[in-house]
């Protein structure tokens, strides 16, 4: 019987709603399978342990997290903490305290999911997207001079290591060889003549060692554009902090809603635990309402068991998230339904007992 310690910080607003669901799903997996078990750790960190102790997790959080395989991590902010505080103090945290540096963010369009594209077939939305995850745009680095001022001036540096770069960039070419996929990079080289001409360089100096692998290049602004226009352009996509912050968020809106987004922050040497999250906030105008829809969350519990290295049960529990919309029985208001939170976490659950 295998064990796998999994840390649960469920954070604010539907967050706890949602990873519910999440862990009834892993459960279900759990008794399906009989050789696995799960190994649940709650953690109250979030805007509410804020308010009560003036910081968004434990002195020794980081200590705490270090000895767990996985996180399981819900969504954090909230109104009356700065987001900026709730970010950089627990989720940021995180993910650069653990380097968990490649963001993993399926944009596919599942069987069933809505997609506001016109005439775009299914298996033409079906792309991974790679975000550098621990520096770049988002390294915090910078200055503000003259606060106040009429002189006044910010500076946000951008920070691209070349061990940072690199390794995210090798990360996606191997992964691209692996599943027979084309890699496209997207950058900026013409505005950003420091940071992106740099980034190019690295993924044409990376790319000789796989020569096997096609590769394309876009600008983010073009990228942005075909994203929409010519989804199908894209398979495995390399892209910086920012940009694939952006990107993805484009990724999810095409792919069926913030409702169905999940991401991975993976620390691929597993030196440190990774991280495993739907990518929408806390969504403060639904919060405590029992409609959020838990499909985000399930489905990074999904990448979760990917990353435990039980791809059947990962793609079994997508295969569930594809009936319970191919069915639109059972449907949370966000995706045209009229059900709860937890009756679609039943159906998803009801789902994989049938598929399995
Ligand atoms: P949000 O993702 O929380 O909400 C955006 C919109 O999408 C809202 O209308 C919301 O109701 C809807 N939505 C999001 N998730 C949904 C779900 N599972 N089911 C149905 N509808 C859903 O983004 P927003 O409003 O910009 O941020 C709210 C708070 O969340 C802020 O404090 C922000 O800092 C935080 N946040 C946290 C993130 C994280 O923990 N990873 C990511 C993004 C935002
Ligand atoms: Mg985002």
């Amino acid at each position: 019987m295998k064990t796998h310690k999994v840390a649960v910080i469920a954070g604010d607003g539907i967050g706890p709603e949602v990873l519910a669901e999440g862990i009834k799903v892993l459960r279900k997996v759990e008794a399906l399978d009989g050789n696995m078990k799960f190994d649940f750790t709650h953690f109250p960190w979030g805007c509410e342990y804020y308010a009560n102790h003036g910081k968004m997790m434990a002195d020794d959080g980081m200590d705490q997290l270090r000895n767990f395989e996985a996180i399981y991590l819900g969504a954090v902010g909230f109104p009356g903490v700065p987001d900026h505080v709730s970010l950089r103090e627990l989720l940021l945290k995180i993910r650069k305290g653990f380097d968990q540096y490649v963001n993993i963010r399926p944009v596919q369009l599942l069987e069933g999911a809505p997609c506001p594209l016109k005439d775009v077939k299914r298996e033409e939305v079906d792309m991974i997207v790679i975000r550098e995850n621990s520096e770049g745009e988002y390294a915090g680095a910078g200055d503000w001079l003259f606060k106040g001022k009429p002189e006044e001036v910010v500076l946000q540096t951008g920070v691209f290591s070349r061990k940072g770069t690199e390794r995210i960039i090798r990360y996606a070419y191997e992964l691209a060889r692996k599943e027979k996929k084309t890699l496209t990079s997207i950058s900026k080289a013409n505005a950003l003549n420091y940071s992106m001409v740099f980034w190019d360089q690295v993924f044409e100096e990376v790319g000789k060692e796989y020569p096997e692998v096609k590769t394309a290049s876009y600008l983010v602004d073009a990228a942005a554009m075909f994203f929409v226009k010519q989804p199908q352009r894209f398979q495995i996509v390399v892209t910086s902090n920012l940009f694939g912050d952006i990107i993805t968020d484009l990724g999810a809106a095409i792919a069926g809603g913030m409702g169905l987004a999940a991401g991975a922050n993976v620390n691929p040497e597993r030196l440190h635990p990774s991280m495993f999250e739907p990518i929408h906030g806390s969504a403060p105008d639904i919060a405590g309402k029992g409609i959020a829809n838990p499909l985000a969350a399930i489905w990074s519990a999904s990448q979760m068991l990917d990353f435990f290295g039980y791809n059947d049960w990962g793609r079994a529990v997508l295969k569930s998230i594809e009936k319970v919309m191919v069915e639109k029985k059972t449907l949370t208001p966000d995706l045209g339904g009229t059900s709860t939170t937890s009756e679609v976490g039943n159906a998803v659950i009801a789902a994989l007992a049938g598929i399995s």
